[in-house]
């Protein structure tokens, strides 16, 4: 079996180049030889108007490991299977998308409120949304743009004020309005799903910040034989839902221990599930794919 790893050409960090590494590593065990391509190479091959990908070319998947969504839906043009989807891994990059399709489906989640579009970033504001959101969720309450990770475009704001500066720093860019989900404050969990299985799972905690993620600090532990049926299920319901083949999927923890989705990755990060808990995420992906009949 020949797979192409699709990768980002401007993403060139430490942290990625060891998560393909271990991708790399996976795939001669499964009798798979994976073949790493850009997002820039591709687009080289495909500027050309009538372009097909000749069938000696072509390989029997891709494992596309990036979020150049119309590269993503090109190549499905192309009849290529992707790992995962391009809708699924559209459906996760966008907050308020995984949040609308998760509603849809009963799957419990923070309240939101999510942004009306605007095309320019012209210092305008919506006094309704901003009353709406202190009236709905009180304060504090969680804005979070629409496209961010590592917790970097998740803020907590104290009042109105701070609520009206924070859009107005977002701008154009999308978010949503949430409520502050207080029993989980600086806590959360992480649970990694290939195919229908939960294959790990840890919790990440941070004493010092609301946001849970490592990359800002929080420890992680392991946290596999720990969880429950209904954290089990609503991390397999999520994935399900948004058509995906595998996930990293956040967890949070209601004030009666109810578990709330936070949010969904296509592409997360698995290094530091692999430190944790010893599972290897990229050998149950690679599984996946060369074991799937389709
Ligand atoms: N509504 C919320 N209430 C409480 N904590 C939250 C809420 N939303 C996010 N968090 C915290 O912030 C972290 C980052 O948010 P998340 O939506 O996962 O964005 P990112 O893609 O940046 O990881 C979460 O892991 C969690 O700890
Ligand atoms: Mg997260």
């Amino acid at each position: 079996m020949r797979g192409w790893l699709v990768v980002n050409q401007f993403i060139t960090s430490e942290k990625f180049r060891e998560l393909f590494g271990m991708l790399e590593a996976a795939a001669a065990p499964c009798g798979c030889i994976l073949e790493r391509m850009s997002n820039s190479l591709l687009w080289g091959k495909l500027a050309e108007w009538d372009y097909v990908i000749p069938e000696k070319e072509r390989p029997d998947f891709v494992l596309f490991w990036d979020k150049d969504l119309r590269l993503a839906a090109e190549l499905e043009r192309q009849a290529l299977r992707l790992y995962n989807p391009a809708a699924a891994i559209e459906a996760c990059d966008d907050k308020s998308l995984t949040w609308l399709i998760c509603r849809h489906a009963g799957i419990p989640q923070a309240e939101s409120l999510i942004s009306p579009k605007k095309f320019h970033n012209d210092g305008l504001i919506d006094p309704e949304l901003v009353s709406r959101a202190e009236a709905l969720f009180g304060f504090p309450c969680v804005v979070k743009e629409a496209f961010g990770s590592f917790g970097q475009q998740v803020y907590l704001v104290k009042d109105a004020e701070e609520l009206k500066n924070t859009i107005l720093s977002i701008g154009e860019r999308p978010y949503l309005i949430q409520r502050f989900i207080a029993s989980s404050r600086g806590r959360d969990l992480r649970l990694q799903v290939v195919g229908d299985k939960v294959i790990a799972a840890m919790l990440r905690e941070n004493a010092d910040d609301f946001r849970a993620n490592l990359t800002n600090g929080g420890h992680a532990t392991d946290y596999t034989d720990k969880l429950t049926r209904e954290q089990t299920e609503l991390a397999l319901r999520a994935v399900k839902v948004l058509g995906l083949d595998f996930a990293g999927v956040d967890l949070l923890f209601g004030e009666n221990g109810e578990s709330i989705l936070c949010e969904v990755n296509s592409n997360a990060h698995f290094k530091n599930l692999f430190d944790c808990t010893g599972v290897n995420a990229a050998e149950h992906i690679l599984r996946h794919i060369t074991q799937r009949k389709e």
